[in-house]
C-alpha cells in the first residue's frame, strides 16, 4: 500500500518535470543561436573595419572642395539634395543614418545596383567622405 502511494507520487513528478526539460533544451538551442548569430555579425563587421583600404581611408584627412568636385563629377546623376524622385535616394543628414565605415562600403561594395562599384584612391574616397558628412 505504502509503496504504490509512492510511485504513484513519483510518475507525477516526472510528468512535470517533461516540459521543464523542454523548455530548458529550448532556451539553451536559442542561447546558442542567439550567440552564433552575433559573433557572425561582430565577424563581419571588425572584417569591414579592419579592411587596410577602410583604415587608410579613416586615417587621412578629408578635403571638402574636392570631395564636392567629386561628387559632382561621379554621384550627382543620380542622387541630389532635392525631393524630386531620382534614381539614388536624397543623401541628406546621411552622416547622421550611417557610419563612415557604412557610407564608405556603400561607395566601393557595388551591392545596391544600380548603384556602380566604385574604386576612389584613399585620398579621394576621404574628401568625398567629408563632403559627405556636411551634405
Ligand atoms: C547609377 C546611379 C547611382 C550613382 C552614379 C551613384 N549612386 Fe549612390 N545610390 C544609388 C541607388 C539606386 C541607391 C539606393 C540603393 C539601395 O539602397 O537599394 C544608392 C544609395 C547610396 C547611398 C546610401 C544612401 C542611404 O540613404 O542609405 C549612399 C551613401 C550613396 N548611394 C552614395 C553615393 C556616392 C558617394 C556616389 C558617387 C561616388 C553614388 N552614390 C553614385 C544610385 C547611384
Amino acid at each position: 500500500m505504502l509503496r504504490e502511494k509512492q510511485s504513484v507520487e513519483i510518475s507525477v513528478d516526472k510528468e512535470f518535470a517533461r516540459p521543464k526539460i523542454i523548455v530548458q533544451q529550448f532556451i539553451v538551442v536559442a542561447a546558442a543561436i542567439a550567440l552564433s548569430l552575433f559573433l557572425l555579425f561582430l565577424g563581419f563587421y571588425l572584417n569591414r573595419v579592419s579592411d587596410p583600404y577602410i583604415q587608410q581611408v579613416l586615417s587621412l584627412k578629408g578635403d571638402r572642395i574636392k570631395g564636392h568636385a567629386i561628387f559632382e563629377i561621379n554621384c550627382s546623376g543620380c542622387h541630389n539634395r532635392q525631393s524630386t524622385p531620382n534614381v539614388g535616394p536624397n543623401l541628406q543628414n546621411l552622416a547622421t543614418r550611417k557610419s563612415k565605415v557604412k557610407i564608405i562600403d556603400q561607395v566601393i561594395s557595388g551591392k545596391t545596383p544600380p548603384m556602380p562599384k566604385f574604386h576612389p584612391k584613399p585620398q579621394e574616397m576621404a574628401d568625398l567622405l567629408s563632403y559627405l558628412e556636411e551634405f
